[in-house]
């Protein structure tokens, strides 16, 4: 059978090529990081497909937000239709993953971004089976693993991904080690990883250096990694935007906002645009805003130059690596450079992603904001003032949204679609908010 799936480094001065069947992150000859890329055009014609599959008729695949879309990530090279190949390959929480998370009106939030209620929409991701967006991108990676016979999956994690990972590994009868920054963890995700059967590893350090070591561990055979620079963690997270394009019937908006981390989801969303762009599906494209913590913002100041002068491109595939190796090595040295928010999910000093990030910024004409810790905590308020839970670092949509939007470069009549990455899983962080009666959203207790 012909090879339609393969893997190609990013750099366009290199592009070497892999089987899809690597285990290949990065590229051994230049260090970038990998894309997944598909030899055929899908038919736009499968839009009315994908559409359809909302009614399942049986099918859990159908009913998957991820594998409902499976044309356009058929890394496994199967036949879609068919449900015993489909079994054989794809994992699925039982159809699970993805298919609450679609974009919805909330018209609380709207009202604190300043927008109209019909102009945004807000698509909880939070409602995934372990309660992030992970489980679109760890549903796909961890397919993958088993495609290549991995007994093993390994991860660091500001506590999600290790929630999500774990998940999917108990479910798949796989072990699962999950490297975290001990103490920097949200309560209601690390008990999701004990619960799940991981083995916890706990590393004397933060997010980056637990990912340093999760790197490591995954050279043993056997295992695999599934953090984001897994590239196909970045093909299922493209069912993201799928989702919320299909939902606008495939009117591009104007933005599409999310917060900034590790740059997995700007990665994918960036892939997906691109991809839809080249295949025909969209003619316009629409701008990412990346929303960092202001106390995690390395992509922020890099990207606007606040650190140096120079801002960080994508620069044709050549961005200014130097650049980003003076940053990391002044964080090192100076403790008010080092990654400190309440919202730890995005407490991240080293975006693994930095690079495909910054191409998903250039090709979608993408921008950069910060926003405070106080700010996403009323983000993450108001979103519950709509009914609707999502964790802080989720608040940085919202926080972002409104920022843009109060700087004029969101304008009053663009369309805009906030991406809400998790449910709340830090009980405290609500209640303390409450009853501090100076919060803007705050209804303190009746004594
Ligand atoms: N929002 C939430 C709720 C997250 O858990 C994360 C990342 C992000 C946003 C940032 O996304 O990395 O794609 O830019 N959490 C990771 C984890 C790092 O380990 O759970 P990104």
């Amino acid at each position: 059978m012909q090879q339609k799936a393969k893997l190609v480094c990013i750099n366009p001065n290199c592009g070497k090529t892999y089987s899809i069947k690597s285990l290949a992150i990065k590229c051994d000859s230049c260090n970038f990081l990998l894309d997944v890329k598909y030899e055929n055009k899908p038919s736009s014609s499968l839009k009315e497909v994908f559409y359809e599959r909302r009614n399942p008729q049986g099918s859990i695949y159908n009913e998957s937000g991820v594998w409902r879309f499976r044309e356009l990530l058929n890394f496994c090279e199967i036949e879609t239709e068919d449900i015993e190949q489909c079994s054989k390959y794809l994992v699925s929480l039982d159809g699970a993953e993805g298919r609450q998370s679609k974009p919805y009106h909330m018209s609380k939030v709207a009202e604190f971004v300043g927008l109209d209620n019909e102009n945004v929409v807000f698509q909880p991701e939070g409602y995934n089976p372990s309660g992030s967006f992970k489980d679109n991108g760890m549903s796909a990676a961890v397919t993958h693993g088993k495609m290549m016979g991995a007994k093993k999956i390994i991860c660091a994690s500001t506590g999600n991904t290790s929630a999500s990972a774990g998940m999917f590994a108990a479910n798949e009868n796989m072990e699962c080690d999950v490297y975290i920054p001990d103490g920097q963890i949200a309560p209601g995700k690390l008990s999701q990883a004990y619960q799940f059967g991981t083995q916890m590893v706990k590393v004397n350090g933060n997010f980056d250096d637990a990912f340093t070591k999760s790197l490591e561990a995954a050279e043993e055979p056997g295992s695999y990694t599934v953090n984001s620079v897994n590239p196909f963690r970045i093909e299922g997270q493209k069912t993201i935007p799928y989702r919320a394009l299909e939902y606008l019937n495939w009117e591009v908006p104007d933005w599409l906002v999310y917060p900034g981390g590790a740059l997995g989801n700007t990665s994918s969303c960036g892939k997906s645009l691109m991809e839809l762009y080249e295949w025909g599906w969209i003619k316009k494209i629409p701008r990412i805003a990346v929303i960092n913590a202001s106390g995690a913002n390395t992509l922020y100041q890099l990207f606007n130059g606040i650190f140096d002068e120079e801002k960080l491109r994508w620069n044709e595939g050549a961005p200014n690596f130097e650049l980003i190796r003076r940053f990391y090595d002044e964080m090192s040295k100076d403790e008010n450079l080092k990654p400190k928010t309440k919202a730890t999910a995005i407490q991240i000093g080293k975006p693994s992603n930095v690079a495909k990030g910054l191409r998903a910024l250039e090709f979608t004409n993408g921008i950069v904001e910060e926003v405070t810790d106080k700010e996403m905590l009323d983000g993450m308020s108001v979103v519950g003032l709509n009914g609707f839970d999502c964790e802080m670092a989720s608040g940085a949509s919202v926080a972002g949204i409104k920022k843009l939007r109060d700087k004029g470069v969101i304008k009053k009549d663009d369309k805009v679609v906030g991406i809400l990455t998790g449910r709340q899983k830090e009980p405290l962080l609500p209640i303390d908010y409450h009853n501090d009666p100076s919060n803007k959203f705050a209804r303190p207790p009746k004594i």
